[in-house]
């Protein structure tokens, strides 16, 4: 997790670094700091607590004098969040600044014996380590001090370093955590992140492993770790700054929600060409679909969720069998994976650890991975034989909303593309699929546009201590989203169950008055899940039915009902999440809770 930014230019460094970090709070905010070089030295500013506590401190940043610097926002994995403990980290000697994300994990070694050489730590991150670590092999060229010390560090880090023997330039370096180059017009950029950036330049480089960069005003160059200079291409992208912007919205989940349509729009139009789906960015051909044994689908949090719609579609359309497994439980499972099995990994951040870990084991037993992605150029993208982008743009509230849909509207499209394929669609079949696919944007826009009868839903459970979502089979993977959705933010108990489940144990918690959200959108599973309804108000539970505008009978055993439009059985989850979406933020909001930057969270979990 934890957010870099750093520059070199003419302007003032300490308020652009300060403003690019308000882009990257959503990877940490418990702690933030800043280092500018001035005069020979470097100033440090570090402050526990959210951004603005610095910013404070800083005078916006004003107090910090100098155009060169390196900020950060952190989320605590080594010591609290404390003043001590946030990053820029010194050196002993005051020398060497560092900003860094990921994780040392060989810190408890160099840390003994940089101890024994007589250094002293004042924090109780990994992360000084490395700024003592400078200091030890520093003998006058910094990089070649840069390349001792990834020589010498196992684990993963994006590090921006500051050495006030060289008030002209700074250095970079990442391995296993995101870090991108801005290129600017006299004045260049490191970021975790473009959004952190993309007031300034959309010009970027992507750094592979252990690249070095020098960034200086006038030019970026960047070396392998012999220090030979590689020749990279730039990478222009192609989002906007209102993209990373609220827009006048209260939340960016709020705005997210709201650009669903659009989201979805961009990722399904460009692959449909002449009545078909066209995955151009895929390798796989109709034979090697074909000869798909088994697809394993491994994710986590609502990309997780989204792989469990994508177990009930794929297996349905294509009668494929489709295993799917949270990341950290995969990674460490010894999988099975036989010839011809497919692995499909879904992230948006593209670089959370235990997917990027999981991606790595399945490679290892020789599996083909296919991604499903958001953020370019990262991590996961890059580990794969396949990559299909969602086009959701930049999400920043931690709760995902934009990107689960889009992730949903690439299985649909994945889904489809391998049954017809697979010869398992006829043609009106085929047609139809692909014309509700292009719908969902509209009907996506319609339940947004009824968002106020969710709010009044939301006016009357705010105040529940525990919330049950039920439903069957889509509808259950549908559950799992909402129930996560409202817990994430809102803090209030809440537990996703398979309706049919119930009675073997958790029904024994409904007592007078528990919420339950029931989902029954599909028409062959409606009555049994009608029947489930039944039995948690036979005990007490007040109910919250959703269902399509096809079922008039919600009404006669719900206490409260939610409509959503009517589509293809296979593509409804699309539809039934946004209301659960809009429930989990209204009562958030109703609570008064932070909603975009929930407690203990991060939304690119970059740690185990
Ligand atoms: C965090 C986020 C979730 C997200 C999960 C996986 O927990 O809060 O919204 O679903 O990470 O992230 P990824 O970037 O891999 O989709």
């Amino acid at each position: 997790m934890c957010g870099i930014v750093g520059y070199i230019g003419k302007q003032q460094a300490a308020p652009i670094l300060l403003e690019g970090l308000t882009k990257l709070e959503y990877r940490g905010y418990d702690s933030a700091g800043i280092a500018v070089y001035h005069d020979g030295a470097l100033e440090v500013a570090k402050a526990k607590g959210r951004l603005e506590v610095l910013s404070e401190k800083t005078d916006g940043g004003k107090k910090l004098v100098g155009t060169m610097g390196i900020g950060h926002t952190r989320w605590a994995t080594h010591g609290e969040p404390s003043d001590v403990n946030s990053h820029p980290h010194l050196s002993m000697s005051g020398r060497f600044a560092v900003v860094h994300n990921g994780i040392i994990e060989n810190y408890i070694s160099l840390k003994k014996k940089l101890t024994d050489k007589g250094f002293e730590f004042i924090s109780e991150t990994d992360t000084e380590v490395i700024a003592h670590l400078f200091e030890y092999y520093y003998k006058g060229d910094i990089m070649d001090a840069m390349i001792k010390v990834i020589n010498r560090v196992e684990g993963s880090y994006a590090l921006g370093v500051l050495c006030s023997d060289y008030p002209d330039q700074f250095i970079a370096v990442r391995k296993a955590s995101p870090m991108i180059v801005g290129l600017g017009e006299g004045e260049n950029f490191i970021a975790s992140d473009v959004t952190a950036i993309l007031k300034y330049t959309r010009d970027i480089y992507y750094l592979e492993d252990n690249e070095i960069v020098v960034l200086k005003k006038d030019g970026v160059q960047i070396f392998n770790s012999d220090k030979e200079e590689i020749k990279k291409e730039k990478f222009t992208v192609d989002w906007d700054v209102s993209a990373a912007e609220k827009g006048g919205y209260e939340h960016f989940m709020m705005k997210e929600m709201e650009e669903q349509p659009k989201a979805l729009r961009d990722t399904i139009s460009p692959r449909i060409k002449d009545g078909k789906i066209v995955l151009d960015d895929i390798s796989l051909t109709t034979e090697d679909i074909k000869n798909i044994n088994k697809i394993h689908i491994v994710a986590c949090g609502s990309a997780y969720h989204v792989g469990v719609v994508g177990k009930y579609v794929i297996e349905k359309m294509c009668r494929i069998p489709v295993e799917v497994q949270v990341a950290s439980e995969f990674r460490y499972s010894d999988p099975i994976i036989k010839k011809n099995d497919l692995v499909i990994v879904i992230s948006q951040s593209g670089e959370t650890a235990d997917t990027l870990a999981a991606l790595k084991e399945a490679k290892n037993h020789g599996a083909r991975i296919l991604s499903i992605v958001n953020v370019v150029g990262s991590a996961i993208a890059n580990a794969s034989d396949d990559v299909i982008y969602t086009w959701a743009g930049p999400e920043i509230a931690v709760a995902t909303t934009k990107a689960y849909s889009t992730q949903l509207a690439v299985i649909y499209l994945i889904a489809t593309y391998m049954a017809e394929k697979l010869g398992m669609l006829t043609s009106g079949e085929y047609a139809n699929l692909i014309a509700e696919i292009e719908s969902l944007p509209d009907k996506v826009a319609k339940i947004l546009e009824a968002k106020e009868d969710v709010q009044y839903l939301a006016s009357k459970f705010y105040n529940c201590h525990s919330i049950f979502f039920i439903g069957r089979n889509l509808d259950y993977a549908v559950s799992m989203e909402g129930s996560l959705k409202l817990k994430e933010i809102s803090y209030i108990h809440s537990e996703a169950y398979a309706a049919g489940e119930l009675k073997h144990g958790t029904i024994s918690l409904i007592e007078d008055g528990t919420l339950v959200v029931a989902l029954a959108t599909g028409q062959d599973l409606f009555d049994k899940t009608v029947s489930n309804i039944k039995e948690v108000k036979a005990r007490g539970a007040v109910v919250m039915g959703v269902t399509t505008e096809a079922h008039s009978d919600m009404e006669t055993v719900a206490d409260y009902t939610v409509k959503i439009p009517t589509t293809n059985e296979m593509l409804l989850p699309s539809l039934t999440v946004v209301p659960l979406q809009l429930f989990g933020y209204y009562v958030a909001s109703l609570k008064g809770c932070d909603i975009d930057k929930p407690r203990n969270l991060a939304k690119s979990v970059t740690v185990e």
